[in-house]
């Protein structure tokens, strides 16, 4: 059975690019019934959903935020539709078998790989020598992540495909160094939606780092903020709405436009022919706002009952245990520190 796996960081609320990025592959993914999964989950695949809370820490975090930040996230997959029948949802760092094996690929990655990797590059600029080895070594704990569960597929936006690159050299190198032990994942980015980018600059990926409130539509958002963000979305000087990759802001909020209501962008600009910018922004703020009320509205009711997601948190971490505990076993064993 094929296995797929993603994990988002806990970094406060988040933002339609997320959403259509990562979590709603995941939430199709599970539509597939499939009774005979050997976990016992349902579906023709077997699906993994982690907070990476151990990520989130490679930049200065408030303990009290983070711990809301992750029980955030947990109501936001089940509000978006994450079923924890069908997907094992977990807490990263309560299976300590992910820092265990990110330490033995630590001594397999070479500094040189490290250093190019895009993300790190953006994220130390200008911090000179006072970057956190964490946020370097990044990129080892999410290979880590991935390899632990015999991943086939890891479903991610544009910008993690660098380190889904990586996690497959390691899986290459361990194995011929110690013999066949891990799956070597692919990648997978889906066409529309894997670069949402930023609405104050569209040259940008949409991002919760970014120094303006009006680069991203955050998924709590209410309808005055989606409006005044979208009205005053970059776009350029013409008037006419047509898909073309060269005016960069409408284009990708004909992107938005077409994942949110389902409709494929030839269509919508068919029936904007004759209307302006204008007519198209409110339409789709408006749109927006409708799409995201019940899922703000599940997030809330969520939220409110704290013992419930912690039990969910606890089952997922319990199931993904068994899988990670096994393999840690036979890498112990292939690298030879196993008596
Ligand atoms: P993170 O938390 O930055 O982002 C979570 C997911 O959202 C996608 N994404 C976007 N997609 C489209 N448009 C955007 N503007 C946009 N911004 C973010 C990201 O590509 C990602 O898929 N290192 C990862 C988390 C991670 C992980 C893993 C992912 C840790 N271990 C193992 C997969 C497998 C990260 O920081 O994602």
């Amino acid at each position: 059975m094929k296995r797929i796996l993603t994990a988002l960081q806990p970094s406060g609320i988040l933002h339609i690019g997320n959403l259509f990025g990562a979590i709603e592959p995941m939430v199709k993914l599970q539509a597939d019934e499939n009774p005979t999964s050997p976990s016992g989950l349902r579906g023709a695949s077997e699906n993994l959903l982690f907070i990476v809370d151990y990520h989130a820490i490679t930049v200065p975090q408030d303990p009290a935020e983070l711990r809301h930040n992750i029980l955030f996230a947990t109501a936001t997959y089940l509000a978006v539709g994450i079923d924890p029948d069908k997907t094992i949802l977990f807490q990263q760092s309560r299976v300590n078998e992910h820092t265990e094996l990110a330490w033995i690929l630590n001594c397999l990655v070479h500094m040189g790989e490290l250093e190019r990797m895009t993300q790190y590059k953006d994220k130390a600029r200008g911090k000179g020598e006072a970057v956190s080895v964490g946020l370097f070594d990044y990129p080892v704990l999410m290979a880590a992540d991935i390899l632990l569960y015999d991943t086939n597929v890891v479903p991610v936006g544009e910008d993690q495909k660098q380190h889904v690159e990586l996690a497959r050299d390691l899986a290459e190198r361990f194995n011929s160094h110690f013999g066949e032990t891990f799956v070597v994942p692919q990648p997978q980015i889906r066409k529309e939606g894997a670069r949402i980018m930023g609405l104050d600059d569209p040259e940008k990926k949409m991002s919760k780092s970014a120094s303006s409130e009006k680069n991203f539509i955050s998924l709590m958002d209410d309808e005055a903020s989606v409006l005044k963000k979208i009205k005053s979305a970059v776009t350029d000087s013409g008037s006419t709405i047509t898909f073309d990759k060269t005016r960069a802001g409408l284009a990708n909020l004909l992107t938005i436009y077409s994942l949110v209501t389902g409709k494929p962008i030839d269509q919508i600009v068919t029936e904007y022919a004759g209307k302006g910018y204008g007519d198209f922004k409110i339409d789709l703020a408006g749109i927006v706002s409708t799409y995201l009320a019940p899922i703000q509205e599940k997030i809330n009711d969520y939220l409110k009952d704290e013992t419930k997601l912690l039990a969910i948190l606890d089952q997922g971490a319990a199931r993904a245990k068994t899988i990670a505990a096994k393999k840690m076993e036979l890498v112990r064993q292939k690298i030879g520190v196993k008596l």
